[in-house]
């Protein structure tokens, strides 16, 4: 049997009112399932919901709820001192406001401003709540204070409508949970090399071909790969996202500037993580002017191949472990295992990119991972900052360096295949 991954882990688990609440109560199972040591905080409007009784039968201990309880003078310092981590779900309109703004008027904001230790916040509430302007500046706020706020999913919601606002899954949860808790140095040392983005080739001064990446896993994979110690280089082709704390990002447009930069850091790096979506073709006579549409005369554009960075790396690694993403629409195993040998790679992560959820610009992601020795994995639909320490934990597993450390056993929301 594997390890319990949150043995010995204090986690304080509070609850607000939304009718998801009736949720933290299988939550509250799964966590104490996994070896965490759990106290319920509740909000008097989350006990309308759930009764109090029910997590404190699971959870074998009271459920604080009172900022002036006779029984426990102070509670929320209590709890706070002994916290490993707070997990607020699920957390409503009004939580997140009141702990943006520091407000503590009763408990859960109280225990809030006085803790030291990692938060993470799952919403749940009604679509047009979360969409609110004041709602996305809380979230914000909260987020630049290093507060994990995970997005709600999109489907049915309470009121009957659809939209964005179901507390997360609870795989994503304890995920959070997991990262946040885990949130180690165990790359540092490692020097990684990460591309991003999409690439532009360009047609004439003002025209260019480029494709649907957003960039976001790539900075996902950078911000991780930092936050866990890493030297991080990010040579980023054309997106909107802001740089990762702690990464130097060096912008490129084109597939031939971005292998020229990674080509001249290869030797540096121990790591090369090639999630950029580079182009596969370019005009092969691009114009230096703007060219007219009375000039055009119908003949076709002229395209050729631009260089296949990664497979050229691959020629040239001397210690490196290397990384490439691929995007496949069909046959991912088969074609998955060609582009791996092909390429010399020791993990291939592969990507969906057809249908509502695919990778494109999406902030979650459903991947298989192919290690180059070992079984693939289908690890499940994962916000991409998550899923961007999976894919770490991974290379780790199977790297073989040995200034990586093993600290976790994946097992939730991981499938083998055979
Ligand atoms: O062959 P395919 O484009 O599917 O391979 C995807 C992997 O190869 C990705 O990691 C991508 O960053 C990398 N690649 C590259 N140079 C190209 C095209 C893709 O390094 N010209």
């Amino acid at each position: 049997m594997s390890e319990k991954t949150l043995q010995g882990k204090r986690i304080v688990l509070c609850v607000t009112g939304s009718i998801a609440a009736y949720k933290a109560v299988s939550l509250l199972r799964t966590l104490i399932g996994e070896g965490a040591e759990v106290s319920v905080v509740m909000t008097s409007s989350a006990t309308q919901f759930v009764a109090p009784l029910t997590f404190e039968v699971l959870s074998g201990r009271p459920v604080l709820q009172r900022l002036f309880a006779d029984s426990q003078p102070l509670p929320h310092l209590r709890a706070t001192e002994e916290a490993d981590l707070i997990l607020v779900a699920p957390a409503t309109a009004n939580c997140l406001a009141k702990c943006a703004l520091g407000l503590a008027d009763d408990l859960l904001s109280t225990l809030f401003v006085a803790a030291r230790c990692p938060i993470v916040m799952a919403p749940a509430m009604d679509g047009e709540m979360w969409d609110h302007p004041a709602l996305a500046a809380h979230t914000r706020t909260l987020r630049e204070r290093g507060i994990v706020v995970l997005e709600p999913e999109e489907g049915p919601l309470a009121s009957g409508l659809l939209g964005k606002g179901r507390l997360p899954a609870e795989h994503v949860m304890m995920e959070a949970v997991r990262s946040r808790l885990a949130l180690r140095r165990d790359w540092s040392g490692q020097r990684v090399l990460v591309s991003a983005g999409p690439t532009r080739e360009p047609i004439d001064a003002v025209r260019f071909i480029t494709n649907a990446s957003s960039g976001k896993m790539g900075y996902a994979m950078a911000e991780a790969a930092a936050q866990r110690g890493a030297e991080v280089l990010l040579v980023s082709g054309p997106t909107a996202l802001p740089s990762p704390p702690n990464v130097t990002r060096i912008p490129v447009l084109t597939a031939e500037e971005m292998y020229q930069e990674l080509d001249s850091r290869f030797a540096w790096a121990t790591v090369l993580v090639m999630t950029a979506a580079v182009g596969d073709f370019r005009p092969r006579y691009p114009s230096s002017a703007k060219a007219k549409k009375h000039e055009w005369a119908g003949e076709p554009l002229e395209l050729e191949r631009t260089p296949d960075i990664l497979q050229s790396l691959s020629r040239k690694r001397t210690h490196q472990v290397l990384v490439g993403f691929a995007a496949e629409s069909e046959d991912l195993l088969a074609n998955g295992r060609i582009k791996l040998h092909q390429k010399n790679l020791d993990l291939l992560v592969m990507n969906r990119i057809t249908g509502p959820q695919s990778a494109f610009g999406n902030e979650t992601n459903e991947v298989i991972l192919l290690p180059r020795h070992g079984t693939p994995v289908e690890v499940e639909r994962l916000p991409k900052r998550l899923l961007a320490d999976r894919i770490l934990d991974t290379v780790q597993e199977h790297s073989g360096i040995s200034a990586f450390s093993r600290s976790r056993e994946p097992n939730e929301g991981i499938r083998r295949i055979q």
